[in-house]
């Protein structure tokens, strides 16, 4: 599962908004490599068969998540404000029309009510200013019966400890990122008209690689029991039906 394994390599933080040469030298970490997987896998596993379905892919970033969605078989679009990001996940896709990329942002998207089967958004409310407006939208372009997928900094782990710390001694960055619980994601999807159906927590290890490599076995067991000391929180929610889309 954890194979191929990049060279060990000196640990790099992860940084989010800080350009696609940041995420491609974290996932060529041994850290950032095992915790990309991980991560991917828990998000994977929330949505479910993608096969034939229409997948947004909200703050897409470099377009591996979407690029993912496309290779199960899903007709997967990737939405993200920044023009570079969106370069380079355009640059990954290769030749072929799937998936398909578009700028903008996730608070106003350009598409109508009901287009999409599965919605993902991961480790982008972390930067959004108002949540409560993206999930929203998220919701409203959610087909009845469709599955919205978010994917989230958790709060109480070590990871989140050593970034609040990294923004008390000045990083920017981290001042600006807001980590999140369980709790509060399943609060944010209902407030939208959802029902959560699943909470999973993955990446339970310090930001260790040997640590990493040593306990990600763990991982998933761990996370379908507890999101308590989990770096990435995860939830899955439906939108029912109504009487009128019957
Ligand atoms: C930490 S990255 C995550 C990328 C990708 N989802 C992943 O997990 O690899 C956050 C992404 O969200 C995008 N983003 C931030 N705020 C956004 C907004 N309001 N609307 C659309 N994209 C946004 C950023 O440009 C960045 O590419």
């Amino acid at each position: 599962m954890l194979v191929p394994r990049p060279s060990v390599k000196p640990h790099l933080e992860p940084a989010i908004a800080t350009g696609p040469k940041t995420y491609e030298q974290w996932r060529g970490t041994t850290l950032g490599h095992i915790t990309d997987i991980l991560e991917q896998q828990c998000i994977v596993d929330l949505m479910g068969p993608v096969q034939g379905r229409c997948a947004l892919d909200l703050g897409c970033g470099d377009g591996v998540l979407t690029a993912t969605l496309a290779e199960r078989g899903a007709r997967a679009i990737g939405v993200d404000a920044d023009r570079t990001m969106l370069d380079v996940a355009i640059a990954r896709r290769g030749r072929g029309d799937r998936p398909q990329y578009v700028e903008g942002r996730i608070e106003t998207l350009p598409f109508p009510d009901s287009r999409f089967d599965v919605v993902v958004v991961v480790t982008v409310l972390c930067l959004v200013t108002d949540r409560t407006a993206a999930i929203r939208e998220a919701a409203r372009v959610l087909r009845p019966g469709g599955r919205l997928v978010i994917g989230e900094l958790g709060r109480w782990s070590v990871w989140a400890a050593r970034r609040r710390v990294r923004a008390w001694l000045g990083s920017t960055l981290w001042r600006s990122a807001r980590f999140t619980t369980a709790t509060e994601l399943s609060r944010l999807v209902e407030r939208a008209g959802l029902t959560v159906e699943a909470v999973r927590g993955a990446v339970y290890y310090p930001p260790i690689f040997m640590l990493a490599r040593l306990l990600a076995p763990l991982d998933r067991w761990l996370g379908s029991r507890t999101t308590a000391g989990a770096a990435f929180i995860a939830v899955a929610a439906v939108k029912e039906h109504t009487n009128d889309d019957r």
